[in-house]
C-alpha cells in the first residue's frame, strides 16, 4: 500500500533499531526467540489486536528488515531504517514519513516485550481513546524496578508529571516502583511535534521518548496512564537472564493454558512448548518433551517421555515413544513411533502402522498397518498397506549422485537385513529373503533369495586340517 494513503484509525511503532548490547550477541536483540517465535513477532502480533492501518518497524540492522518482509509483509508492515541509534524518540521521529497523511493514533511498543498480549493492547487503546487523551503510556508496579524509566507523579493530585530514566533519576525517584513499560500511544497530529522538541541533555545523551510526558503536559496536552496488572510479563528483554525469565513465563503460561484445554503432563516444568502448539483435548504428555514449530496433535496422543517434535502433524490415539525425534513428519490415527525412531521431513506414517526403535525414515510413505520394527532406513520409497519390513532392512536411496524411488506393494514382506538398491519396484505380496540385495524389479506374489554372501549349511567352513569321511 502506499504510505501516504492511511487515514484514519490507528497505526502501530515498533522499536527495534537498539544496538542491544547487553546480549551480547551477533544476532539483533529483537531476534532472540521466546517459545519459537522472534520477541519482535510477538510484539507485531500483538499489536495487531487493534487492527493498524500499518505497522512500521524501525530497525538498524539488515536481518531484522529481512525478518520483517518475510514474515509479516502481510500485514502491511514497512521497515524504515534509523541510521544512529540516537534513542527512542529519535528512532520514532524516523518514521515520520510515514505519517503525512494519517490523522489517527500512534500506537509505539518496543520489540524487546515478548510477553505483551493484544488482549493488553486493545485495553490500553480503549483507554487512552475513552480518556480523550493526547498522550497515554503504560506503567506497572513491579517489586524490582531497577534499570527502568520510572513515574513521576505529583505528591498531591497524583498526577503523573514525569518519566525519568533510573539513570537520570536522584535517590528519591529511585525509590518508586512504578515503571514506565515502554508503551505509548499518542495522536499523530501532536507526536511529531513534541518529539521535535525532546533534547539529548541526560546521562545517555540520548533522545528518549518519555520526555515527551514532561513536554506534553508543559504544552497542556492531555497526558494519562494506563496501569498494567501483569507488570511482570511487561518487562523488557535486554539481557541473557531476563530472556530466559521472559521465556520461563511464557512457558508456564503455555502449560496451564494446555492443561486448561485438558491435556495431563507427569512434570509440566520439564515440556516445552513453541508458541505454535496445538494440543487436542486428552493428550498426554510425558517429561522432557519439546516441541518446536508447527506441531499440531490431535486427541488422545500420546507422548513418552524425552521426544523432541517440530513441524508434525500426529492424529488422534498416536503413541511416540521415548526418545523420538520427529522434524516435519505426519503420524496416522493409532500409529506408534519410536521408542528411539527419528522421523525426517516428509515422512507420511499410515494409520495403524508401526515405526519401531532405530528405524529412521525419511521423504517416504509408510501405508495402513506396515510394521518397520527395528534397525532400519527407509529414505524416498513409496510402502503399501500391511507391508513388514524385516529388521535391519536398508533402502539404498541415493547412488552418489541422485537420490531415487523406490514403491513397495500391498502385503509385500522384506526380510530381515534386505538392501533395496533404488530405483526398484517390488510388486503386491513378493517376500524377500532375509540379506537379499534388491537391484531389479520383484514381481508380485515371488520370492525373490538373492545368494550375495550367502552361507548355506554346506557351505560351512571346516577347521583346515579336518576331511569329510568322503575325501578319504
Ligand atoms: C526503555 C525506556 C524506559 C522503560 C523501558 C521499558 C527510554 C528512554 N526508556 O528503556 O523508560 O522503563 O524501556 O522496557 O525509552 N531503540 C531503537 N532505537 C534507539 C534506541 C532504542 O529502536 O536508538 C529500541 C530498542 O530496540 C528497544 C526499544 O527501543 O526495542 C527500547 O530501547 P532500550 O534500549 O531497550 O530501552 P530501555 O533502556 O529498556
Ligand atoms: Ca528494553
Amino acid at each position: 500500500m502506499n504510505s501516504n494513503v492511511v487515514k484514519q484509525g490507528q497505526s502501530v511503532i515498533v522499536l527495534a533499531a537498539g544496538k542491544g548490547t547487553r546480549m551480547k550477541s551477533k544476532t539483533p536483540k529483537v531476534l532472540h526467540k521466546v517459545a519459537g517465535r522472534e520477541m519482535l513477532g510477538h510484539v507485531i502480533h500483538a499489536g495487531l489486536a487493534v487492527s493498524p492501518e500499518k505497522t512500521v518497524v524501525v530497525y538498524s540492522h539488515a536481518e531484522v528488515q529481512e525478518y520483517v518482509t518475510n514474515n509479516h509483509s502481510h500485514h502491511n508492515s514497512v521497515c524504515v531504517e534509523q541510521k544512529e541509534q540516537l534513542g527512542t524518540a529519535h528512532a520514532v521521529l524516523a518514521c515520520e514519513d510515514e505519517f503525512t497523511n494519517f490523522d489517527g493514533d500512534i500506537l509505539i511498543l518496543c520489540g524487546d516485550v515478548p510477553l505483551l498480549t493484544g488482549e493488553v493492547v486493545e485495553r490500553f487503546v480503549t483507554s487512552h481513546k475513552s480518556q480523550n487523551n493526547d498522550v497515554t503510556f503504560v506503567s506497572a508496579f513491579v517489586d524490582d524496578p531497577t534499570g527502568l524509566g520510572r513515574v513521576v507523579r505529583d505528591e498531591e493530585t497524583d498526577e503523573v508529571r514525569a518519566i525519568v530514566e533510573h539513570k537520570d533519576a536522584n535517590d528519591m525517584e529511585r525509590q518508586i516502583d512504578e515503571i514506565n513499560t515502554g508503551i505509548y500511544i499518542a495522536k499523530s497530529k501532536v507526536l511529531f511535534d513534541l518529539l521535535r522538541k525532546i533534547g539529548d541533555n541526560n546521562s545517555q545523551g540520548e533522545f528518549y521518548i518519555t520526555d515527551i510526558v514532561a513536554i506534553g503536559l508543559k504544552e497542556g496536552l492531555n497526558v494519562g496512564t494506563f496501569t498494567a496488572e501483569n507488570a511482570e510479563a511487561l518487562g523488557g528483554v535486554n539481557s541473557r537472564q531476563q530472556l530466559s525469565y521472559a521465556e520461563d513465563l511464557y512457558q508456564n503460561a503455555l502449560r496451564d493454558y494446555y492443561m486448561d484445554h485438558g491435556v495431563t503432563m507427569i512434570d509440566p516444568q520439564s515440556v516445552f512448548f513453541s508458541y505454535d502448539t496445538k494440543i487436542g483435548a486428552d493428550c498426554e504428555l510425558g517429561p522432557n518433551v519439546q516441541f518446536g514449530k508447527g506441531v499440531r496433535l490431535e486427541n488422545s496422543v500420546y507422548v513418552e517421555g524425552n521426544c523432541y517434535i517440530e513441524d508434525t502433524y500426529i492424529n488422534d490415539t498416536a503413541q511416540v515413544l521415548s526418545f523420538s525425534h520427529l522434524v516435519g513428519a505426519e503420524i496416522g490415527h493409532k500409529a506408534t513411533v519410536g521408542p528411539f525412531a527419528r522421523l525426517r521431513k516428509d515422512s507420511d506414517i499410515g494409520d495403524c502402522a508401526k515405526v519401531g526403535s532405530f528405524v529412521e525414515v525419511k521423504k517416504s510413505k509408510i501405508g495402513y498397518k506396515t510394521s518397520a520394527g527395528h534397525l532400519s532406513y527407509i529414505g524416498d520409497a513409496v510402502i503399501g498397506n500391511e507391508v513388514n519390513i524385516g529388521a535391519g532392512t536398508v533402502f539404498a536411496n541415493y547412488d552418489g549422485a541422485a537420490k531415487h524411488t523406490t514403491t513397495v506393494d500391498d502385503n509385500v514382506f522384506i526380510g530381515s537385513n534386505t538392501t533395496i538398491v533404488s530405483p526398484v519396484k517390488i510388486g503386491k505380496g513378493a517376500t524377500t529373503a532375509a540379506n537379499s540385495i534388491i537391484t531389479k524389479d520383484v514381481l508380485a506374489g515371488t520370492l525373490v533369495v538373492s545368494k550375495v554372501n550367502r552361507l548355506d549349511r554346506e557351505d560351512y567352513i571346516r577347521p583346515a586340517k579336518q576331511k569329510r569321511e568322503s575325501e578319504i
